[in-house]
């Protein structure tokens, strides 16, 4: 597997997508919904495509412990004239594997989550994208760092509830689940999905009106998997709600077969954009 050269894309101008992989078992967990957030921002950025074979080939060859991290990050490519995206061939494909943190604590115990004073910017084109041009997102956890909480609700410039710093966000009101609609900004998880499609919950949009009403809250990404948040803004939740979909989950995940897909994946988020006549996805 190549490193990035000094004029490659995705550091010169973030011009590049990434997903992080929690390996489970020794096997990449969720892969189809990894590769298929993949394929849709691809073809959302006019990127070249990448053999879905080859592409899972490298990054299992990173897999040297049972319960680890994989990384990988896909640049449109080199150079180039300036900002232009024009003439890319091969999109260039980095893999990297790192230790997996210890979320049991925060599994058991729960997070605190307080509000974010960071609005996230609007960018339909970019929403749902886990992209490599992710400033406002070091804005907003350097805001996590010099908070008190454990996380922090970040709402759009509209005001409309969106994400945590690095995780998406359930609410629990009157018996049933919400999650707020990722068509202007955030990333649209790979676990989200999984409780998505578990859930047959359509995402819809939220003031922070209707986020103080909630009586229970989770928090999930890819590596942490879904985590109770004990309090919000000062407000106590009842954790009774997640345990649940905890349990669904790792349930989920400790079955052999962990490849089951909805068939319109991201198709709720993700602003359909047509195909640029100069890519070719599969
Ligand atoms: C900003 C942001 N939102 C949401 C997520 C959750 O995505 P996933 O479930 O694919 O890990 C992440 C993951 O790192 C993230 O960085």
């Amino acid at each position: 597997m190549q490193q990035p050269g000094i004029s490659d894309r995705s550091f010169q101008y973030g011009d590049g997508i990434f997903t992080t992989i929690r390996v489970h078992r020794g096997q990449l967990l969720l892969w189809p919904y990894h590769w298929q957030r993949l394929c849709a921002s691809m073809l959302r950025l006019g990127m070249a495509a990448v053999d879905e074979v080859w592409l899972k080939q490298q990054a299992e060859q990173q897999i040297s412990a049972p319960e680890q991290v994989v990384k990988i990050i896909i640049s449109r490519g080199q150079g180039g004239r300036g900002y232009s995206p024009a003439g890319f061939g091969q999109a260039l494909c980095y893999c990297s594997a790192s230790a997996l943190p210890d979320y049991q604590a925060l599994q058991q115990q729960g997070l605190s989550l307080d509000l974010a004073r960071l609005q996230l910017g609007i960018q339909p084109l970019l929403a749902g994208i886990k992209h490599t041009s992710r400033l406002e997102t070091v804005l907003l956890k350097a805001e996590v760092d010099r908070s008190t909480a454990d996380d922090l609700v970040a709402c759009d410039s509209t005001g409309l509830v969106t994400e945590l710093s690095a995780a998406n966000l359930f609410f629990y009101q009157q018996g049933r689940w919400h999650t707020p609609r990722l068509h202007q900004a955030g990333v649209a998880g790979v676990t989200r999905q999984w409780l998505l499609d578990y859930l047959q919950l359509t995402p819809g949009c939220y003031s922070l009106a209707q986020l103080q009403q909630a009586t229970a809250m989770l928090a999930c990404n890819a590596l942490m998997g879904l985590v109770p948040v004990r309090q919000f803004a000062g407000l106590q939740l009842d954790v009774a709600p997640v345990l649940p979909l905890q349990q669904a989950y790792v349930n989920f995940i400790n079955q052999q077969n962990n490849n089951v897909l909805s068939a319109d994946y991201f198709g709720r988020d993700l602003v359909p954009v047509a195909r640029p006549a100069s890519t070719d996805v599969k």
